[in-house]
């Protein structure tokens, strides 16, 4: 059967990194995309690009309710596809993380892409059709020392998604799971932002290593062996939203197909020790 073509989608967090990229790369294989940032000079220099683009910030659900509105009024209420993207890490040692940056981690990662999806799907329904792609993580089924905010929105995420596909069968609405490892993205600048709101190094057991993570956090060019570029990402978003047979998840780069495969395999302990050595 023919792959579908000329999509309507919708993608969130698109001012840099795996949004932007999947932005331009489902424009060019013929996809109406409608773009979405939170900041209005994101919006604006989107539009300047050509894309057409809302404001959506995740944190917000007068937000996401006003861009809903706006995204029904451009398109007359037809949407086939969303690429749930928009996210941040929150670095910082699970003990340093105070409950507020905890929440506002699941707002922006958890709460708000579940809010859109809440509101997208009537539709979706309705029509009898849908694809719900949701950008989750190597770090949404194996954990690492001191992203553990970060951890905790991709594993919540990975249960949520699974609960509704699960509820989804035989609406016509699929819904697939993209977890890639290392990409090149403004995700580590973004996340040495939050390292710097949240985290107060100085009152920490763990300043030493905070040093370190510091240094990961800002070396220019990729920190991690067989990173991708974004690319890689938007092509198993194009397939999860064209092909008829899309898949639950999407693995990307070795370091995911690689623990996928030793979290199955090893007992939890010796995961354990593999883990706890990777910085
Ligand atoms: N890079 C990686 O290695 C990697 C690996 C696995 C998964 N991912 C996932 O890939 C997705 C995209 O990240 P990226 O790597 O492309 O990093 P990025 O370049 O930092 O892009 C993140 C995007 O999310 C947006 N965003 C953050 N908070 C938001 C909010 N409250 N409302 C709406 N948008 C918001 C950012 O907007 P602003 O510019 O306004 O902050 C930006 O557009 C995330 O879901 C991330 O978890 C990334």
């Amino acid at each position: 059967m023919a792959e579908l073509v000329n999509q309507i989608v919708l993608i969130t967090g698109c001012s840099s990194g795996i949004g932007y990229v999947t932005a331009k790369e489902l424009s060019r294989r013929g996809h109406r995309v409608i773009c979405s940032a939170r900041k209005p000079e994101d919006v604006s220099r989107l539009r300047a690009e050509g894309f057409e683009c809302l404001c959506l910030d995740l944190a917000d659900s007068a937000s996401i309710r006003a861009a809903v509105d706006a995204l029904h009024e451009l398109t007359g209420g037809k949407l086939d596809a969303v690429f749930h993207n928009g996210a941040y890490g929150q670095p910082g040692a699970v003990e340093d993380l105070s409950r507020d940056a905890l929440r506002r981690q699941f707002e922006t990662n958890v709460f708000g892409w579940h809010e859109l999806t809440n509101l997208l799907l009537p539709a979706m329904r309705r029509q009898g059709h849908g694809r719900i792609v949701y950008n989750s993580s190597i770090l949404g089924f194996v954990a690492m020392k001191y992203r553990g905010a970060y951890n905790a929105s991709k594993f919540a995420l990975e249960g949520l998604v699974d609960t509704l596909r699960l509820e989804l069968r035989g609406s016509g609405v699929h819904v697939s799971l993209v977890e890639p490892g290392p990409i090149v993205s403004r995700f580590r600048e973004n996340a040495m932002r939050m390292y710097l709101q949240n985290i107060d190094p100085e009152r920490s057991v763990h300043r030493e290593t905070y040093r370190a993570m510091e240094a990961r956090l800002q070396k220019p060019g990729p920190a991690a062996p067989f990173t991708l570029p974004a690319e890689a990402v938007a092509k198993k978003v194009a397939h999860a939203i064209e092909s008829r047979h899309p898949r639950i998840r999407y693995p990307v780069t070795f370091p995911t197909y690689l623990f996928g495969v030793l979290k199955r395999l090893l007992p939890a302990a010796w995961l354990d020790k593999i883990l706890a050595s990777v910085e």
